[in-house]
């Protein structure tokens, strides 16, 4: 993130440091022992009993979206379903409460405003700014009332890391309850909408899973989805000394995409 704000002027570009701070920790954007030690927390989050919890709760969710649904079938699918869908899983898991999911689902949009580099650089670092901002003053009313009374929540977790572990700097725990919320919605949005129009596109394959509708065919064609369409179609590296990559000499701050 440094390195593209680094596009601006000097005299602009101080003006972004909440940015900076933001970008320069956390889990997703750490290396090791940062980051093992950030992944260790999380995983608490995600192991086989907590996964196999949320998963009722998500059929529920998915049976609950299914329902207003009625034949013949007119329905906007990211609209209706898979916005809702991951969007509400996430919430449900940090504890932010469905009426605030539009609210949040914003601010994540203007966080990603200079990654997806539609608008001009300064406009983008201002929008992410503001956007930023909002979300850190909404998470850390979140934070105090956890502080109040802990819940069996994500966000309670990380309180807890931070305030009792001393696992967790204030900072890292704003910035991994971001990149939760917004790495938890918006992939698993991308990868529902596209498998419905790849599985349109192949009817053949469509057909094979409406008459194998279990395991082996449906994992195994999320899988490919995923692969095929991917909700993530390239990751940034930042090479961190000089070497010798494909051949070419690459120095500090050469963006490679995988
Ligand atoms: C189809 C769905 C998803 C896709 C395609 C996807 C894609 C990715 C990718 C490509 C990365 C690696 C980024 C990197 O190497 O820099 C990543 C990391 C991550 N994702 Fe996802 N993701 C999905 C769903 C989710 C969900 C549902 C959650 C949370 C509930 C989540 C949370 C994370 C976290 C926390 C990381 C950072 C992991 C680490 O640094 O150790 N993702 N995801």
């Amino acid at each position: 993130m440094a390195a593209l704000l680094d596009g601006l002027p000097a005299t602009e570009r101080k003006r972004f440091q909440v940015i900076d701070d933001h970008f320069s920790v956390g889990m997703i954007r750490s290396d090791p022992p940062d980051h093992t030690r950030l992944r260790k927390l999380i995983n608490k989050a995600f192991v086989p009993r907590v996964v196999a919890e949320s998963r009722s709760q998500i059929e529920s969710l998915v049976d609950q979206l299914l329902e207003p649904w009625s034949d013949p079938l007119e329905v906007d699918l990211v609209k209706d379903f898979a916005y809702p869908l991951p969007a509400t899983a996430i919430c449900q898991m940090l504890g932010v409460p469905p009426e605030d999911r539009n609210l949040v689902h914003e601010w994540t949009l203007g966080i990603n405003a200079v990654i997806v580099g539609t608008l001009p650089l300064r406009e983008a670092a201002a929008k992410m700014q503001k956007a930023l901002l909002e979300l850190q003053e909404y998470f850390r009313n979140m934070i105090a009332d956890r502080r109040q009374a802990l819940r069996n929540d994500l966000m309670s977790l990380l309180v807890t890391a931070k305030d009792e572990l001393e696992q967790l700097s204030e900072s890292e725990l704003l910035s991994t309850a971001e990149n939760l919320f917004s790495a938890g919605h918006e992939t698993t949005t991308s990868l529902i909408a596209n498998g419905v129009v790849t599985l349109l596109k192949h009817p053949e394959q469509w057909q094979r899973l409406c008459e194998n509708p279990g395991a082996p065919d449906l994992p195994m064609a999320i899988e490919e989805i995923l692969r095929y369409e991917s909700p993530v179609q390239r990751q940034t590296r930042v090479v961190r000394h000089n070497c010798n990559l494909a051949g070419q000499q690459r120095g500090h701050h050469f963006f490679y995409s995988l």
